[in-house]
């Protein structure tokens, strides 16, 4: 796999580092001044941000459509990849996702920041075949220039920029008496899935003539376990040193919650389920495919049968080292990717990387957002940081707004009660208090 990333991405447009201190009327004006001079439409960047977007814009992406469901837009800044800066978009309507993304960020842009790297992005193809004769296999390997001569018109393009046909493979589904023929096509910055379908629909015909079969399914399969990839990070354990507990008793409990969801399958959902907090979050704010992601992820995790956690961590000479590497079809062009003016902005502020780039990025959000949930789970707990940032929710449930929300959350959080009367009790005190002129 490659180890350093294309000569082309310099990393994304940095944030200044209080960014997140910033509010939220200060962040989304620092981000407008940026769209603006991105190019991208700054009305349209604003109504996307708002949940507004066009009512054309939906139409034509989706069928039946009667607006938008608005899911927050946030940025966890602070990540160094592969030495450039990159602050990272993300949809997510959970909160603390993108607080420990952030803090994750931070913690391993101070030891040098993710090393990534990736496959070249090769998707499949299938076509099952009923009947086919039973030297069925043998004629389609045997008939791969016929096979290459008719995909030549559809790959001609994606052939110009640097992909193409890699690979025609065949075989048997014996249980069931099916011949399966498998095309590998390198679809660059693509995610792919309408090349290979349509790859796999055009050369159908031709495959039931050499085999004497009937295809009757044809698909690309979103396992996409050749398109991986992966990322690291590394941490000196004296720099997790939380409360009572040493750095280096967090390290080891760190890889033991990784052993442990190696080991316990039931564990193992719940921190994949971690893990892809932070790349759906950053699929789904480029535009990208999350469930064609996510079902290539959690193939990947059960490959040998069992259903494990896709990130490991050991620690050596005093540093905790973690590791990532999974399949991840991320698309850098075509399908709904930058489709809208927040999809494009979510580009421009990653920098225009290519799609293997992108992959990269996202295999680095993941880690990072594992190795935050379980520093949190394996020392202070998930709820403590996870509920303070929960608060705001039910300030504004209880009727806070403006400036308020945060005030409420704040004596929430300090507090400890989490519940929606402790928010109506805690925003009536402040009205109180407001209207007595205090
Ligand atoms: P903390 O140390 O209590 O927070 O962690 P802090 O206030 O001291 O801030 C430390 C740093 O965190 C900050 O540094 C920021 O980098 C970041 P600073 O900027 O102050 O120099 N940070 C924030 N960034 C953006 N916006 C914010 C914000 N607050 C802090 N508002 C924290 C608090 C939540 C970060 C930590 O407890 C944590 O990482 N927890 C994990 C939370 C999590 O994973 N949430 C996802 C939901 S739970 C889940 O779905 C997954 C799970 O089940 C997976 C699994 O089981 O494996 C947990």
């Amino acid at each position: 796999m490659s180890g350093t990333p294309p000569s082309e991405w310099h990393g994304g447009l940095p944030l200044p580092p209080n960014f997140r201190k910033l509010s939220f009327a200060e962040r989304r004006t620092l981000l407008l001044e940026l769209a603006s001079g991105a190019g991208v439409e700054e009305a349209q960047f604003d109504d996307d941000l708002l949940g507004l977007g066009r009512s054309d814009v939906a139409d034509s992406l989706v069928e039946s459509a009667i607006g938008y469901l608005p899911v927050p837009f946030g940025v966890a800044s602070g990540f160094i990849i592969d030495g450039h800066p990159v602050s990272v978009p993300m949809a997510v309507e959970e909160p603390s996702v993108i607080a420990a993304a952030t803090y994750a960020a931070r913690l391993v842009a101070g030891e040098g920041g993710f090393t990534t790297w990736a496959t070249p992005p090769e998707m499949v193809a299938h076509v099952y075949l009923e009947g086919a004769r039973p030297d069925g296999a043998s004629a389609v390997l045997a008939g791969r220039t016929e096979i290459e001569h008719c995909l030549e018109p559809l790959l001609e393009s994606m052939r110009a920029r640097g992909g193409g046909l890699r690979a025609i493979g065949a075989d048997s589904i014996a249980e069931l008496a099916l011949l399966r023929v498998s095309v590998t096509i390198d679809v660059q910055d693509a995610m792919g899935a309408n090349l290979l379908n349509t790859a796999a629909e055009s050369i159908a015909p031709l495959l039931e003539k050499l085999t004497g079969g009937t295809a009757i399914m044809k698909i690309l399969t979103n396992e996409a376990s050749g398109r991986r990839a992966g990322a690291s990070l590394a941490i000196p354990v004296e720099r997790l040193r939380r409360g009572a507990l040493s750095g280096d008793e967090s390290a080891r409990r760190i890889v033991l919650a990784s052993d442990i969801a190696r080991f316990d399958s039931s564990r193992a959902v719940t921190h994949n389920k971690g893990v892809m907090n932070g790349i759906s979050a950053l699929a789904l704010a480029t535009g990208n495919d999350t469930r064609g992601i996510e079902a290539a992820v959690h193939r990947y995790a059960s490959r040998d049968g069992v259903y494990r956690g896709v990130t490991r961590y050991e620690v050596s000479g005093g540093v905790l080292r973690g590791r990532i590497e999974i399949p991840l079809p991320m698309a850098t062009t075509g399908g709904s990717v930058g489709f809208q003016a927040a999809t494009a902005f979510a580009l421009e502020l990653l920098g225009h990387p290519d799609g293997p780039t992108l992959s990269r990025i996202a295999a680095a959000v993941g880690l990072g957002q594992n190795f935050a949930a379980l520093f949190a789970l394996v020392t202070d707990g998930i709820q403590k940081g996870h509920m303070r940032l929960h608060a705001a929710r039910l300030a504004l449930q209880a009727g806070a707004a403006g400036d308020e929300i945060r005030e409420v959350g704040r004596r929430i959080a300090e507090g400890g009660r989490f519940t929606r009367d402790e928010a109506v009790r805690i925003l009536s005190q402040l009205h109180e208090r407001q209207g007595a002129g205090e």
